[in-house]
């Protein structure tokens, strides 16, 4: 059942000597609800405005139009100019994403307190099974920590339970392992893996990564100039690609003959990272 879907987005942006550069052309995705779906194409192709759209938060000076935007079987269209979609969104960097002079406690109670008229105490209880939640140990420890005392991963984690206070139906991720290195990477691909299990999370994730789309995706959207070039199932668009473009995607892929050896390489993969998934966490946090 599709939760989420938006047809024919438009996004222009007027530049500052007038002229108008348009971003995104006829962009229809869906997503059912529990799908992960994956974002991919190249750099500029507009992955990161089709997600900012979808949360209201464009750069100035963007227009987004489009012709529909269902959510959960309902017309969105009408409410989405003053009712933002039950979306939340994690970024590539989380430092830069964090105030770096407020303790990581000040960052999740006051999502907290966005949400729920809690007390302070309330509040902090609330965001310390948060970080539970997300593998973080000791997580009294970490809420009395700065951004900048966390390891990437750390941070990265930390993000996803602030984005999952909101309680958002949909996990919206742009790039969200690409800073980080390939054993953490993993353990973030798992977690969010584990998330859609237990929550029943939808995703819609952004990646360069093909491994990503075939370990953690469900369905795929390629992208190039800002349009939609090719959609459909992981395995069909890896196994039979129609598109000039996604071909040449798929073909770049080192030491991939095709599908099965791509898609069982990037299973391995994954449940490798998900083993060390806890003896990882503890590594990580000698080092926070
Ligand atoms: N504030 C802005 N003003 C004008 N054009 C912009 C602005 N932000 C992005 N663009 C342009 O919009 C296009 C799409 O950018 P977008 O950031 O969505 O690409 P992307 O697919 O996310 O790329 P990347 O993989 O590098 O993150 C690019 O051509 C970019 O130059
Ligand atoms: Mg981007």
């Amino acid at each position: 059942m599709t939760l989420l879907s938006i047809s024919n987005l438009n996004v222009s942006i007027t530049q500052p000597d007038g002229s108008v550069a348009h971003i995104l052309h006829d962009v229809s995705v869906g997503v059912d609800r529990g799908e992960v779906l994956g974002i991919v194409g190249e750099s500029g192709s507009g992955k990161t405005m089709l997600l900012r759209s979808l949360m209201k938060i464009l750069p100035p000076r963007a227009v987004a139009t489009m012709d529909a935007l269902t959510f959960d079987d309902r017309d969105a269209l009408a409410t989405f100019e003053r009712e933002r979609l039950p979306l939340s969104m994690v970024f590539q960097d989380p430092l830069t994403s964090f105030n770096p002079l407020r303790k990581i406690g000040g960052h999740l109670t006051e999502v907290v307190k966005r949400f729920q008229a809690v007390s302070g105490g309330a509040a902090r209880v609330r965001a310390a099974a948060a970080l539970d939640q997300v593998g973080i140990p000791h997580p009294k420890r970490v809420l009395g920590q700065y951004p900048h005392e966390l390891s990437g991963g750390m941070r990265q984690r930390v993000m996803i339970a602030m984005a999952l206070l909101s309680e958002p139906e949909v996990l919206v991720a742009d790039e969200p392992t690409t800073a980080l290195d390939a054993t953490i990477q993993a353990q973030i691909l798992s977690l969010l893996s584990s998330l859609r299990e237990s929550r029943g999370l939808t995703i819609i994730v952004v990646t360069h990564d093909l491994g990503v789309v075939a370990a953690l995706c469900d369905r795929v959207v390629v992208m190039k100039d800002g349009r939609v070039v090719e959609t459909g199932p992981v395995e069909q668009v890896f196994a039979d690609p129609q598109n000039a473009y996604t071909k040449s995607l798929l073909a770049s892929i080192p030491h991939v003959d095709g599908l099965e050896t791509e898609l069982s390489a990037g299973s391995d993969a994954f449940s490798a990272g998900s083993d060390e998934f806890s003896a990882g966490s503890d590594e990580e946090v000698r080092d926070v």
